[in-house]
């Protein structure tokens, strides 16, 4: 054990947090630190000789592209969103939603030559889709609670993350468009992955069966 190198991985902090220390926990590698954590960030597995740190969504990529940490486990919306470089080796299968368009019940959005208006926490992903369209539009960037926005009149539709469509149900909106699935997804940092090769593919194998075998059992 004294010749394997220490793996940093960044967990995201909240939903896919859980999820993701139940899937290392499952795969035989210990984090249940993680779990009765209180304000704590930085947890150490001694066993395999790994770090986990407890990071927000946007900032996952920025340590894993840093090299500082040298695995994350983040939302594939997040992968869509920031151009970063690394290496997306595992869809983890859980965290599963949409990024969808939509916008008020009885407007149709599609009808008129007005320039729509597009609030969204994510902005590249929605530009890129609207380009693809052929579609000229006015983004606006939020930072959460995003369906209030057409609500409000800030903006004719949204972009954004739909997992059950209670948010929209409840505020009046309804899904105009399904732009693509999301997932949570391991990356990997670039050079990582060569000085670190055995530590993390040992990493990414025992994840993968784990998914793969419990796949089998639940179908
Ligand atoms: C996300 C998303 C929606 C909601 C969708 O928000 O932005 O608001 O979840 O989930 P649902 O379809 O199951 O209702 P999040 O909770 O991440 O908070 P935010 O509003 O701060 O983005």
């Amino acid at each position: 054990m004294s010749n394997m190198k220490r793996v940093k991985i960044a967990l995201t902090k909240g939903r896919i947090e859980k999820e993701a220390v139940n899937i290392f926990q499952r795969s035989g590698i210990d984090c249940s630190e993680v779990i009765n954590k209180g304000r704590k960030l930085i947890f150490h597995n001694e066993e395999d000789n790994i770090d986990f740190v407890l990071v927000k969504a946007p900032d996952v990529l920025t340590y894993v592209e840093h090299g500082v940490v040298d695995v994350g486990i983040v939302g594939k919306d997040t992968l869509l969103e920031q151009n970063r470089d690394f290496y997306e080796v595992l869809d983890l299968g859980f965290g599963k939603c949409k990024f969808s368009v939509a916008g008020p019940k009885n407007s149709n959005f599609y009808s008129g030559y007005n320039r729509k208006k597009i609030a969204t926490k994510y902005p590249n992903v929605a530009r890129n889709y609207f380009r693809k369209l052929g579609q000229d539009v006015e983004i606006i960037k939020i930072e959460g609670s995003v369906e209030l926005a057409p609500i409000l009149g800030l903006a004719d539709a949204i972009v954004d993350i739909v997992e059950t469509g209670t948010t929209l149900k409840e505020n009046g909106l309804v899904v105009y468009e399904n732009i693509c699935d999301i997932s949570a997804r391991m990356v990997v940092n670039v050079a990582s992955m060569k000085m670190k090769k055995n530590e993390i593919e040992d990493i990414i194998n025992r994840v993968e069966m784990q998914i793969k075998v419990e796949d089998i059992l639940t179908n």
